[in-house]
């Protein structure tokens, strides 16, 4: 029995070095120390054996009990130990190494230069008045003083839906007639900005998407003076104090009289050169004063107030500014573009 005992100790201590993952240990385990392993039964047949054996034995058998243990918990040990060593060496991180940057979102340029906008006119007392981009013909023409058939309409080629007399807006000066209609017979002072949509030949001059800011002011005595005042102080705060302007007469059927505004040309102070067409000068808006049937259809009466209105495509301001050579850049969401600004 004894000789057993010791052979079962050495074949035990033996497998137990083949055991090298944690599910060959386990079943070393069971089948050395657990329930009806052999050891197990040489100590309950204990008490078969003669009194002169049965101490020999037992304390024999114990020995090999807890050398059994004690080489398994060792074996334990040791496989956690280097489990933890190996996840040190293998997931090591380089704390020296610089971080991966996060590229900040930022404000799309046609959004900056309409913020630009907003600040200076917001300074001058201009409230800022959203209106729709889906119109109807009425407020987008009509009540503009554009009747059906007038050929002015041509400046406008024109999205309809399939709405009847429903189309995109052409420009935001039908937000005219809403803030007229909403306000009447109280002085006005807004500007009306957004997405304004045009039926056109895309280019690096014209998109079918834009956005426009437009200008209202409507009170007693208001004058070309004040229109002129008005927009040459905005030019100064956007282009600087420096800058010159001029006045052309022009035409738009809501406004008597009319004018475009221009600002001379930075690029070349005035000289000529690419960016203005040799011109020397910039067109930068449209404007006038308020036609008396506009003032009447948005419910003034064009005896007692008087108005002017204005109109600029705040993207080809921003193309200015920035020198961006092609319209299409605004929306074709290149980010190596957007990310300049
Ligand atoms: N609505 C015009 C356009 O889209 C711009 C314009 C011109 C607006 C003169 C005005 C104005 O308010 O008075 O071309």
């Amino acid at each position: 029995m004894l000789k057993r005992l010791d052979e079962l100790e050495q074949k035990a201590l033996k497998d137990l070095e083949g055991a090298l993952d944690e599910a060959t240990l386990q079943a070393w385990k069971v089948s050395y120390l657990g329930r009806g392993a052999e050891l197990g039964k040489i100590t309950e047949g204990l008490r078969e054996l003669s009194k002169e054996e049965r101490p020999v034995v037992g304390r024999r058998a114990n020995e090999v009990k807890k050398a059994l243990e004690a080489a398994y918990e060792g074996r334990e040990t040791s496989m956690q130990q280097a489990a933890v060593e190996r996840s040190l060496r293998e997931e090591r991180l380089d704390v020296t190494l610089p971080g991966r940057s996060v590229s900040r979102g930022r404000i799309h340029p046609a959004n900056q230069m309409l913020r630009r906008v907003y600040a200076i006119f917001a300074e001058m007392g201009f409230q800022i008045y959203r209106s729709r981009e889906v119109e109807t013909d009425e407020y987008n023409f009509g009540l503009l003083n554009i009747p059906p058939f007038h050929p002015a309409r041509d400046l406008w080629d024109t999205f309809y839906t399939t709405g009847e007399g429903v189309l995109l807006r052409t420009h935001t000066s039908p937000g005219q007639i809403l803030v007229m209609r909403e306000r009447a017979p109280e002085p006005i002072r807004v500007i009306l900005p957004g997405m304004c949509y045009r039926y056109e030949q895309i280019s690096a001059r014209s998109e079918i998407q834009f956005n426009q800011v437009e200008g209202l002011a409507i009170g007693k005595n208001i004058t070309f003076t004040d229109l002129k005042g008005t927009l040459v102080a905005f030019a100064r705060r956007l282009y600087g104090d420096e800058v010159r302007t001029r006045f052309r007469a022009g035409h738009f059927p809501f406004t008597e009289p009319s004018a475009e505004m221009d600002i001379e040309c930075f690029v070349c102070d005035g000289e000529g050169c690419g960016v203005c067409k040799k011109t020397g000068w910039l067109e930068i808006l449209g404007c006038g004063m308020v036609h008396p049937t506009v003032l009447t259809n948005g419910g003034y009466d064009p005896e007692m107030v008087s108005g002017f209105a204005f109109g600029m495509g705040t993207e080809r301001i921003a193309m200015n500014i920035h020198r961006i050579d092609d319209i299409r850049n605004f929306w074709a969401n290149d980010l190596r573009f957007l990310e300049q600004f």
